[in-house]
């Protein structure tokens, strides 16, 4: 008899999985400055969650170069693996899948997380489910808020993306509004520096401003086509115009009131258009994902203006919402359960999307 096809078993196996409707996923994520994996179970529990985060050695640059963190996961994702099953208490052959992230992200460093979760899941002869970086960061919610389901409105704000999506049912996303430019956090990160906050600028910056005086400088709340879009790009030229001409009028710039100027600006943005997309689209629910959505401000002001407004907030703990492999192993939790297996020419995709924007 012919042996049978490791995309014959996978299916197999991905339908036994799809009736019993649980599954332990292991999960990678390579797709930036931290290489992780994480074991979850059934997309909801938190079994390990093991990082290494290579922020020291890029802070030396002033930001991410991409060959370092390509040669870092490297490195860092065989020991990762260890750690994440022996903090489950889990051998690999109680695994029933491999979810990874394929893309959006620094093609280098997503094809290293690519090639060796694809090499462990055909080693290890378990199923492969490819994930969206940005679907993850969604799906951080599930993990940290196990009542939560769609539909709800989720802000999703990081260094490479800012959207306001409507999940409509696990998978199905409707954009409603986002950047039209840069991401809130590449606006962070430039800005930090303009009173000399090094990398990584944002949650300096937001450490800063807790001590600051959020009225001391005015920007400029610029306008944008969209109703619930965002502009960063012209907001960050604005308020470093403005960094020009204090030091041209010989006027020194208080770092911790311009860290919470800047902070409420964007807070403000953000909030305000989030709310109003939710509201408006009939939303009971409203989430926040992303490495902005460890913000303290933004944390703060989601809660009290989305629970005033009537709308259930969700908001995950910080570890959550910077990247991680939990929010994979989530995401690839509710594909597995589609049946949307990856198969063994699966590859990165820098610019993958979620929905067409
Ligand atoms: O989600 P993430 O870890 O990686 C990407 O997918 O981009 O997000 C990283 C971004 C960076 O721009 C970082 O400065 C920003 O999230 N960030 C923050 C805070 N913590 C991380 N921005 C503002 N306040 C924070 N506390
Ligand atoms: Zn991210």
């Amino acid at each position: 008899m012919e042996a049978m096809s490791y995309a014959a078993r996978m299916r197999r196996k991905a339908d036994a999985l799809m009736r019993r409707g649980a599954a332990t996923v292991l999960a990678v994520e390579s797709s930036c400055d931290e290489t992780a994996i994480a074991v979850v179970e059934n997309g909801r529990i938190e079994r390990s969650n093991a990082i290494a985060s290579q922020i020291d050695v890029h802070a030396l640059y002033g930001g991410v170069v991409p060959e370092i963190a390509s040669r870092m996961h490297v490195e860092a994702l065989d020991p990762l693996l260890d750690v994440a099953l022996q903090e489950a208490g889990l051998t690999l052959e109680a695994i029933d899948a491999v979810a990874v992230t394929h893309g959006p992200g620094l093609v280098g460093a997503l094809l290293t997380g690519v090639s060796w979760a694809k090499g462990l899941a055909y080693a290890a002869d378990k199923p492969l489910v490819a994930v969206n970086h940005i679907e993850g960061h969604v799906s951080a919610n599930y993990v940290a808020h196990p009542s939560l389901e769609p539909p709800f409105v989720c802000l999703v704000a990081s260094g490479g993306h800012s959207h306001i999506v409507s999940v409509e049912r696990y998978g199905q996303y409707r954009l409603l509004g986002g950047t039209t430019d840069d991401a809130a956090g590449e606006a962070f990160d430039k800005v930090a520096r303009v009173p000399g906050i090094p990398y990584p600028g944002g949650p300096l910056l937001d450490k800063l401003a807790e001590e600051g005086d959020d009225a001391a400088y005015a920007f400029p709340h610029p306008h944008t086509q969209g109703k619930y879009d965002f502009s960063f790009s012209g907001l960050k030229t604005a308020v470093i115009n403005q960094a020009h001409r204090l030091r041209q009028q010989g006027q020194p710039i208080v770092a911790k009131d311009w860290a919470a100027s800047f902070r409420r600006c964007v807070v403000d943005l953000l909030v305000d258009k989030t709310l109003a997309a939710a509201l408006d689209a009939g939303a009971k629910r409203v989430a926040v994902a992303g490495g902005v959505a460890a913000n303290s401000l933004l944390r703060r002001e989601l809660a009290r203006r989305g629970e005033a407004a009537g709308l259930e907030v969700y908001i995950p703990p910080k570890r959550l919402c910077t990247d991680n492999a939990v929010m994979i192993g989530a995401a690839g939790f509710y594909r597995l359960m589609s049946g949307e297996l990856a198969e063994l020419d699966c590859n990165a995709l820098p610019a993958l999307r979620m929905f067409e924007e």
